[in-house]
């Protein structure tokens, strides 16, 4: 539209309303909150360098040592806080303790800069959820992300603003302890946890009193250290890296996680501490990643026991260089940069970027508006066990349970039947609740045995452990057997100790620890119906085990709740649905043993197992004793043929697989239906399988229902030998069942651009 005026007081009042505009406009923006950024700005430059290198360090206070430490009082980190020194500060717990920290940062420091309080909160802070790899056996991420819901109202209630949680490392080997942590072999399902576990933390206002700071550990491919011992050697071609590993680090990011974990692992010679290329390249240049990362545990230091420093302070410059911006724990950047800035080997540029970014996340939670928004006794007290927060604990412990057999309907127990439950993880309170527990509490536990008592009335239900967890020692077999022989049936919780899985918690055999074996075979040999209930914090090669119980049911360490939760899928009160997030071995020296392989150019024909010169073993099959997406449940489904709406692909377009479930059972029941594909000629190998869709329905007995999975580009891609992601033409296999090896298939054909 245009507006001539040929007169002066026209054009005077055209002035006139553009001046009234623009002042609005600038009158407006300024009453705009300023951004964290600019906010983050505007205090960097008051700050010196002494000040601004107290922010990039984080001391550990004294509520659980989670690593090794110098001798370390409460004072001296007090002192350290109120001298600026440490701007950050983790396992400090309880609201009056944190109190007392932030009040000597933000009264007696010169420029009052709020102290921030991490903590890990792995699964749960009070109330104890499954351990992850439990958890992610639910295939349920809208109730895992629930789960982290609660764990972050009872952590901020407690005074936390931070976790050191999720941990979304791959892992394809069990006998690195920590793959409890995480959620197992596959990237598309790790990636769906862990986004969902990012939501759960951060929730929608990071600013609000019931939210957390995620921070997405451990980066990068922690979990493919070679031989399953922790810490050690990573080496990966960047495409194993990209293709497996990174996916669930990448989906944390999207999901809006503010902070990362660099892993204590090298990958492929360089540290992951000092690892430009993941740090630089791949977070940020490639990801975008907006927020802050810290290293782990003294991790900056022991780049000197890596071998690519020379000392500590030269470890100090390389990570300040790679794009490390915190210092968990090694003092190397309070100690060191100082001189390394003086010695012109680093800038204070760059020591103002790794400030910046630590200072806009604290801007962007709220501690600059109200240092003290977390601390309230109070809130404290209400938040913990909250009636409904042990309901997401229980219901999360009856979702991952797995059962793995149950011959002549063993399960579920009916009532009224003398019971002889043994076992040395039977009656055991703080096993249930795994590794990082955080502030958990075992004496919040009802045992496995107290609910089977609770769910058998009246009936006989003994107790006697058997034998221990990890010992020769047999003289408990008798009374076992003896217990066994007295009662209609014996149901034996076997497994390993919460202490035999999580940090630094390796193993080389993956079989039952100590005699419970052969415990388990002395009640066998009485005949007596045998049901397993296992506890454990990793895939177990069971194949003995598999064999003598007449029912097995997979546990984890399942929480606060789990004993109780065990006991009423025991009795049908919930018709088990998890299924495998790891492969299950039949032997450990099957591992690494994952579903999703390659093809390799002999592959075995199952057929024909003895067949010479083919991919094999002389002493053991190739399959697992347990696929990856294994579990039953005490009802049958069945499932049709796979149906596909069209035979040819165009690119860009999308194809809908169908097939119908039916539960042909007695029970009502959930499955989750699992979307698998093949891609059967690429540029590259590809795995026989990938999980690319699965949906968990219930199903009342007798109904039945279409389950469809539209597959696209998205489903399509990969990474092409030139190493550019994107889609291929070709034949594709369309796999659709309860799990990664009993499957329905269709093919289709993605044509020519
Ligand atoms: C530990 C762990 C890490 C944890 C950190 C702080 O060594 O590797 O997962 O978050 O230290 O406790």
């Amino acid at each position: 539209m245009k507006i001539f005026f040929t007169n002066l007081a026209g054009r005077q009042l055209v002035l006139l309303l553009l001046a009234t505009v623009l002042l609005y406009t600038i009158s407006a923006r300024s009453a705009e909150p300023e951004t964290a950024g600019a906010r983050a700005d505007a205090l960097l430059a008051r700050m010196t360098v002494a000040e601004k290198i107290g922010q990039l360090t984080l001391f550990t206070g004294y509520s659980g040592i989670t690593g090794p430490v110098k001798e370390q009082s409460q004072r001296s980190l007090l002192e350290q806080v109120r001298k600026g020194d440490c701007g950050n500060v983790f396992n400090l717990i309880s609201v009056a303790e944190i109190k007392k920290f932030q009040k000597v940062a933000v009264e007696e420091t010169r420029l009052h800069i709020p102290l921030l309080f991490g903590y890990d909160v792995i699964h749960g802070y009070k109330t104890i959820f499954p351990i992850c790899l439990g958890a992610a056996a639910s295939w349920n991420p809208a109730l895992i992300e629930s789960s982290d819901r609660v764990a972050a109202t009872e952590a901020a209630a407690a005074g936390l603003d931070w976790t050191f949680a999720p941990m979304v490392d791959i892992a394809r080997d069990p006998r690195w302890g920590r793959i409890c942590e995480g959620a197992g072999e596959d990237p598309f399902l790790g990636s769906a946890v862990a986004a969902a576990r990012v939501r759960g933390f951060q929730g929608t206002n990071l600013a609000a009193p019931d939210t957390l700071l995620a921070c997405v550990k451990h980066f990068a491919a922690y979990g493919a250290v070679q031989a399953g011992r922790d810490y050690n050697t990573v080496d990966l071609s960047e495409r194993t890296l990209r293709e497996i590993y990174l996916p669930p680090y990448r989906a944390a990011i999207d999901a809006g996680a503010l902070s990362v974990m660099a892993s204590f692992n090298e990958l492929n010679g360089t540290p992951a501490t000092v690892n430009r290329f993941l740090l630089q390249q791949v977070l940020r240049d490639e990801w975008g990643f907006q927020g802050f990362a810290v290293t782990d545990y003294t991790a900056i230091n022991e780049l000197v026991m890596h071998g690519t420093a020379a000392d500590e302070g030269d470890a100090a410059r390389q990570a300040l260089a790679a794009g490390v911006d915190m210092d968990m724990q090694s003092a190397a950047y309070l100690n060191h940069l100082p001189e390394r800035l003086a010695a012109g080997q680093i800038t204070e540029a760059q020591i103002n970027t790794a400030v910046k970014r630590i200072l806009e996340i604290k801007f962007k939670l709220g501690l600059f508006d109200n240092p003290f928004r977390h601390l309230n006794e109070q809130r404290e007290q209400q938040a913990f066990y909250a009636k409904e927060n042990l309901a997401t604990a229980y219901r999360l412990a009856c979702e991952s349970f797995v059962l793995l057999k149950n011959t002549n309907q063993t399960l579920p127990l009916k009532a009224g039947k003398k019971i002889a439950v043994i076992g040395p993880l039977a009656d055991s309170r703080r096993d249930l609740l795994g590794s990082w527990i955080a502030k958990g509490k075992a004496n919040s536990c009802k045992t496995v045995f107290e609910g089977i008592q609770r769910n058998n009335p009246g009936a006989k239900v003994t107790f006697t452990a058997g034998c221990d967890l990890d010992s020769t020692n047999r003289a408990g077999f008798a009374k076992a057997v003896a217990a066994a022989k007295r009662a209609d049936l014996a149901v034996l919780v076997l497994g390993e100790s919460c202490e035999m899985s999580g940090e630094a918690k390796c193993r080389t055999s993956l079989g039952l620890p100590g005699v419970q074996t052969e415990l388990l075979l002395e009640i066998k040999q009485t005949g007596k119906p045998v049901v397993v209930v296992l506890m454990n914090g990793r895939p177990l090669a069971l194949e003995e085990e598999s064999q003598l119980a007449d029912a097995l049911l997979e546990i984890w360490f399942p929480g606060t709740e789990g004993g109780a939760a065990a006991a009423d899928v025991l009795f049908g009160r919930h018709n088990p649905s998890g299924k495998l997030p790891a492969t299950f071995p039949r032997t450990v020296g099957q591992v690494p043993i994952f579903y999703a392989a390659k093809n390799t150019g002999r592959p075995l024909d199952p057929a024909n197992p003895k067949e010479k010169y083919k991919s094999s073993y002389l002493d053991c099959p190739n399959d697992p004793l347990y696929p990856f997406g294994f579990g039953l449940s005490y009802t049958t489904f069945t499932y049709s043929e796979v149906r596909l709406d069209r035979a040819t692909l165009n690119p860009g377009e999308k194809i809908q697989a169908t097939v119908t479930v039916t539960n042909t059972g007695n029970y009502a029941g959930a499955e989750v239906v699992q979307l698998y594909l093949r891609d059967l000629v690429g540029s590259v190998t590809r795995p026989v399988r990938e999980l690319k869709g699965f949906q968990k329905i219930e199903l009342r007995a007798g109904e039945s229902r279409e389950i469809s999975f539209t597959i696209g580009e998205n489903e399509l891609k990969f990474l092409r030998a030139d190493m550019t992601v994107g889609t291929e033409p070709g034949e594709f296999q369309v796999f659709i069942g309860p799990n990664s090896r009993d499957t329905h298939a269709a093919k289709f054909d993605l044509l020519e651009p």
